[in-house]
């Protein structure tokens, strides 16, 4: 079974049954230089024109650096681009992961907007040096935005894939042939919550966090057929502070922007280690923690 959309299909898959997946053992990152709001992408960034602080920015950038490297995960860097005022969001210009026969592989995205084009060959080439099989998703006419819309399941070969506004459904046949995962598909119904890091975060392998209202019926029925701990975000956190934007690591680490306290509590009495940090100039873009990272295999 490759696809799902509705639990009928999944009744009998449990995530135990899937095969296994390492967890990220480093990020790639792009440091801030050229980051800017200078259009309007998503809803975040509408009244936002010009109103980032850049120095600040930097600031956040580098202390979530240091977050990451404090609790063991290796970060490598990409150069950023003059005129890439958005290849911060490291999460969006490719997909990466490792195939079926276990070798590192990524899949580079066909932007939604024409600025962020050139973040994917930059991304290319940075991966085909650093010994990835890099692989085009070649479908004309379609869209993909990498990590933003298709998520690992944290320790299992197994990828939830969002689609409708940055991603088309089409391409995740081939994602799923590219990396033997069955894909799990999520329709993403609404303006605010317009990649899949926005409303669905996966922190362990029985863990996720969720804003409901960003999905369809069907698909958190599929969410809760598969994911026996699935806590629910309100409004107030799934907006203001990203609570689903945050990344988790090592299935014990949650780095999330600050401000989500009832999150926070219910991902402590489950037993994990929650770091807050400030990525308030970044969210002012549409993106926080998740999407200012690639996981690396
Ligand atoms: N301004 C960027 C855009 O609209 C933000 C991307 C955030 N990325 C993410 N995976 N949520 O393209």
């Amino acid at each position: 079974m490759a696809f799902a959309e509705a639990p009928p299909l999944t009744r009998h898959l449990s995530i135990k049954d899937l095969k296994g997946m390492p967890l990220p053992r480093a990020v790639l990152m792009c440091a801030p230089d050229y980051f800017d709001v200078v259009d309007v992408k998503n809803p975040f960034m509408a009244n936002q024109l010009g109103r980032v602080d850049i120095p600040l920015a930097l600031k956040q950038w580098q202390d979530l650096t240091h977050v990451l490297e404090s609790v063991g995960i290796e970060v490598q860097l990409i150069p950023p681009l003059p005129n890439c005022e958005d290849m911060v969001f490291c999460a969006n210009p490719i997909f990466a992961g490792l195939d079926g026969e276990n070798r590192r592989a990524v899949v580079l995205s066909q932007m939604r907007y024409g600025s962020r084009q050139p973040e994917v060959v930059a991304h290319a080439a940075w991966f085909e040096g650093h010994g990835y099989r890099v692989i085009p998703i070649g479908e004309p006419g379609c869209l993909f935005e990498g990590s933003g819309d298709a998520l690992w399941h944290p320790g299992r070969r197994l990828i939830w894939g969002g689609y409708g506004h940055r991603t088309s459904k089409e391409i995740y046949r081939k994602i799923s042939e590219i990396f033997d995962a069955p894909v799990m598909l999520l329709e993403l119904p609404t303006e605010w919550f317009y990649h899949l890091d926005t409303c669905l975060g996966l922190l362990d392998e029985n863990t996720a966090l969720v804003y409901p209202p960003a999905l369809t019926g069907a698909g958190m029925d599929l969410i809760r057929s598969l994911i026996p701990c699935v806590i629910e975000v309100d409004a107030e956190e799934a907006t203001q502070a990203m609570a689903c934007n945050a990344a988790a690591f090592s299935g014990k680490y949650v780095v999330s922007q600050r401000g989500a306290p009832r999150v926070g509590r219910k991902l402590r009495e489950r037993g994990f280690h929650v770091i807050e940090v400030e990525t308030s100039e970044f969210m002012k873009s549409g993106g926080s923690v998740f999407c200012m990272k690639m996981y690396l295999f």
